[in-house]
Parts: C-alpha cells; structure tokens; sequence
C-alpha cells in the first residue's frame, strides 16, 4: 500500500516539522513497511526523512533559470527530493497547466529518475456525460505519459470528489480502477474526499493499491490511523 498526504498551501514549515515527528514516531514503532509519503509545500521540504518520503507538490522542468516563482531542480535536489506530483487537478484547472506542459513536466522528472505521482480525473459534467466521454477525457490526461515508467505512481482523483467531502461509489471506483488496471501496472492511488472513516473500505477495493489524502491528512494523527488501516489490509490483500 502507499499512501499519500498532500498539503496543498497548507502548514508552516514548523508545523510540518511537529507533523513528521508525530508521522515517522508512528511508522517506526508498528514497524509499518507500506510506502508513506508527504507532500509538503515547497518552504517545508527541508527535512531529513527517516522512515516517511518527502516529495514536492510540483517543480519547473528544467535545471534552474529564469522562471519567476518557479522551483528547479537544482533547488529539489538540495534537499534530496527524488519524488513530484504531476497533473493534479488544481494545477489543471486552478492554474491552468496544460497537458502539453504537464507531458513536459512528467518527461523531464522521468529522465531525472524520480518517483512520479500522477493525477488524473474527470469533472462532474465528463462524469455526467456518461462511461465513453467520461473515458475519453481521462485517457487524454494520458496524452505525453509514459505509462511503462517504472516509478509511476498514478493517482485518480474525480475533480468533483477533491474537497467537497463527496466520493464515487465503491462500485465506481474499482470500475475506473479496472480500466486503468488494464492501461498500466503502476501501483494505483484513489484520492478525493479520503478520510479515516472511509480509508480502510476505498483501500479494500480490488486495483486499489493506496489512496493519496488532502485535507484529512493535515492532521497526523487522522493520517497515522489511515496508515494503520492500509497495513492492517495488507495481509487480506496478499502484500
Ligand atoms: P481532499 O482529500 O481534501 O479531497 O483532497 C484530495 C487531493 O486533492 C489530494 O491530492
């Protein structure tokens, strides 16, 4: 299992200091062997792991130069990060990130080795339209991505199930998780609206391999329960 907690533009870089201490105490004590990783905002990345990943919400293809208010990897590898999210759905549509951009993304950090966690989802209105658009839309957010990359990590997050405390149903979950089954065999994340009352069940689910949580996470203990769930799945799943 792998499971993921995504800051956003939240938490100081003090209070994600307290938040690890709290994360990598519970990892280290219940001898937790499932991949944890954190996604912290880009003032917090200075930390020295131990047990838990770090990785960075987002970073400019290129070495460094001049991109105002952009983050390189120059300035990634300083702080030893190997790991970035690409293609979450706020940077498509908040920020407007385009898959032409985000396919340049995603090829510069491969050939850099690091450990990608993709995002890809569909609006309420693809969802609505039915299975073929809905289908249709995620496979274009597939468009420049190597899916036999072999540290993927794909993540499918509905855009209309991201902070809104709404989920797709089990039923549709493991349907979409089916069809990405078929396309790749990277490791398969669900994350919309995941929290400790629903973690365990959206983690039982078959092609379910993990779950990438937003605000739910930010507090550590609510994230340590929902590590303790997906480790205790662990031995009805087989890993
Ligand atoms: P929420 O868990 O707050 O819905 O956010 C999900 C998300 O966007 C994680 O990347």
């Amino acid at each position: 299992m792998i499971i993921c907690a995504n800051f956003k533009a939240n938490k100081t870089r003090q209070e994600t200091r307290a938040y690890m201490a709290v994360v990598e105490s519970f990892v280290s004590a219940n001898d937790i062997s499932d991949t944890v990783i954190v996604f912290p905002p880009f003032t917090a990345l200075d930390h020295d792991p131990r047990n838990v990943l770090i990785g960075v919400q987002n970073g400019y293809p290129v070495a460094n130069g001049a991109f105002t208010g952009e983050i390189a990897l120059e300035q990634l590898e300083e702080f030893g990060i190997k790991t970035i999210l690409i293609g979450h759905s706020e940077r498509r549509h908040i920020i407007g990130e385009t898959q032409e951009q985000i396919a340049q993304k995603f090829q510069f950090f491969a050939e850099q080795g690091f450990v990608i966690v993709y995002c890809v989802g569909e609006p309420l209105e693809m969802r609505e339209a039915g299975e073929d658009v809905m289908m249709t839309y995620i496979e274009r957010q597939f468009e420049g991505i190597d899916l036999a990359y072999p540290d993927l990590i794909i993540a499918y997050e509905p855009v209309w199930a991201i902070g809104t405390g709404l989920t797709p149903s089990n039923q549709d979950i493991e349907a979409l998780h089916h069809a990405l089954r078929a396309k790749t065999s990277a490791p398969l994340l669900y994350g919309g609206s995941v929290k400790v009352e629903n973690a365990g069940e959206i983690m039982a689910l078959e092609n379910v391999d993990g779950v990438l949580v937003g605000s739910a996470a930010l507090s550590a203990n609510d994230f340590c329960d929902m590590i303790a769930q997906a480790a205790e799945l662990n031995t009805q799943k087989g890993e």
